[in-house]
């Protein structure tokens, strides 16, 4: 955890104009690292508080067999944070609690916060909930993590990256017990009671779960207790010019709650198989052994296996997302890019349906223009299918109604996820990709030029390599 000691409000260009400092001290301030505080731990054998922490570990901190942790993320960079909110036995009751969960060094930190906002805001969550005395976790986007690296393209890749975080919460929850996800959340509440402690956050979803079913063997947590006077957890004017760059609407505005329902987060029409969706206790197999492929290697897959990835597109999640059922075209649209040959036969017979639709291009067997398609990643030359998530513009894209973008990168980043393991089952090679030629791939896909290309999944045979060279310090992609 990095923190900013200096006042954040004092940092105003017009105050340094005013009261300027003398330059060395102003520059020593600059450069100043202090030490870390290292919170006083305390073992606290709460099964509840165990549990919870349980999953979240689980879901996106621990490293499986596949040597990598169970979600992707642009440049492996994680632009987010979890609040734990649940009950914690005090003074003999049961005291609603907020505690950030430090993913890396694996602890909780109590959050200083008045009762009665935590209060609030546990009662409200509460009340759009189908569980019975539930725990949330709540998946706060922190963009300047993701933006410092890429720019303002690095918000894109920020939701993309919470939508993994939260799917795959909800995923490992329901492996043990009931859960929902919600995008529709009281946003001004969860920023009223962390805004100062955490800001420059966008709260994105709330996975709520149902606080029973075993914890982990090992049942101790770790927890420290936040200094009331600490400052706030942030980078100050640096982060706040990230923040600055956001359309406000985004953090601020959303729908109303509305209802959880089990189905596919994208409408993937019939012709798709159920016996192939993901299934609860198979979930947190398959995010145990996913990984991002480094290089793709030239070499057939086999091609049923490609197109039965697909089929886990199926796999119903509860949400409260409004997928209008039956219309297509309403939501998020797939498009299969496939070269002519054996996967192109084996997706035709599952593919085309409902929003997915299938291309076959001589692009997917030529390396110069898969990597021109890539922005120059020549390590996804050789994939033998890409799969694009795209919608018209004005569908997303509605003033006053920021919602719509969020429900947008939300099913994009849940599909990918599911793709990633359904790839991991059927034993295909899989990788995101965020940079994208989005031109060059509308018109290999016969897109209009009001269809916006929001993510990209490329699928084929794994041809080794020890770097993702998405990890490396430069923006590779970006042309750096
Ligand atoms: C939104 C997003 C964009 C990504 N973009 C790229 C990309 O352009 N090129 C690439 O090789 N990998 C890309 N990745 C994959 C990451 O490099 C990979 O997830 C990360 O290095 C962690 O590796 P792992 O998935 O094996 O754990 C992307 C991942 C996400 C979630």
């Amino acid at each position: 955890m990095v923190v900013e000691t200096r006042d954040v409000a004092a940092e105003s260009p017009g105050a340094h104009a005013e009261h300027r400092v003398p330059f060395t001290s102003e520059w020593l301030d600059m450069i100043a690292l202090k030490a870390p505080r290292n919170p006083d731990l305390v073992p606290v054998a709460d099964q509840r508080i165990a549990r919870a922490m349980g999953i979240i570990q689980e879901a996106l901190a621990q490293q499986g067999a596949g040597g990598a942790r169970s979600v992707p993320s642009a440049g492996a960079l994680f632009p987010y944070d979890i609040v734990l909110l649940t009950e914690e036995e005090r003074d003999g009751a049961l005291r609603p609690t907020a505690f950030k969960v430090d993913l890396v060094r694996r602890f909780c930190l109590r959050l200083p916060v008045a009762a009665e906002p935590v209060e609030a805001l546990h009662t409200e969550l509460a009340r759009g909930c189908t569980l019975a005395h539930p725990d949330h976790f709540l998946v706060l986007a922190r963009p300047w993590l993701s933006m410092r690296k890429y720019g303002p393209r690095g918000h894109l890749y920020t939701h993309l990256d919470a939508g993994h975080a939260a799917t795959n919460l909800l995923g490992i929850a329901l492996g043990r017990g009931p859960a929902e996800l919600r995008l529709r959340i009281p946003r001004l509440a969860i920023r009223e009671l962390l805004g100062a402690l955490l800001p420059y956050r966008e709260a994105h979803s709330v996975i709520s779960v149902a606080p029973s079913g075993p914890a982990p063997r090992n049942d101790q947590v770790w927890i420290a207790d936040q200094a009331a006077d600490a400052p706030a957890d942030s980078h100050g004017a640096m982060e706040e010019f990230c923040w600055s760059q956001i359309p406000q609407e985004l953090p601020e505005g959303g729908d109303p709650m509305a209802p959880v329902m089990s189905r596919p987060v994208v409408d993937a029409g019939d012709r798709l198989s159920q016996l192939l969706r993901i299934g609860r206790h198979e979930w947190r197999l398959l995010a145990r052994l996913r990984r991002s492929c480094k290089t793709f290697a030239r070499e057939a897959t086999d091609a049923p296996d490609t197109a039965a990835a697909l089929n886990t597109l199926l796999t119903p999640l509860p949400t409260d997302l409004q997928v209008s059922e039956g219309k297509p075209g309403a939501g998020l649209r797939i498009s299969v890019v496939v070269a002519p040959g054996p996967v192109a036969d084996a997706c035709r017979a599952w593919l085309p349906s409902a929003d997915i639709r299938l291309i076959v291009s001589e692009v997917v067997a030529d390396p110069d223009g898969m990597t021109r398609l890539c922005q120059g990643q020549g390590h996804i030359s050789a994939a033998q299918a890409l799969v694009l998530f795209h919608v018209p513009r004005d569908r997303f894209l509605v003033p006053g109604r920021p919602q719509a973008l969020r429900d947008l990168l939300f099913q994009a980043s849940a599909a990918a996820q599911l793709l990633y393991l359904g790839a991991t089952r059927q034993r295909v090679a899989v990788t995101a990709v965020g940079g994208f030629d989005a031109y060059g791939l509308r018109e290999v896909a016969g897109l209009g030029s009001d269809e916006e290309v929001v993510y990209l999944l490329a699928l084929g045979a794994d041809g080794g390599g020890k770097e993702k060279t998405d990890r490396l310090a430069i923006a590779h992609a970006h042309g750096e």
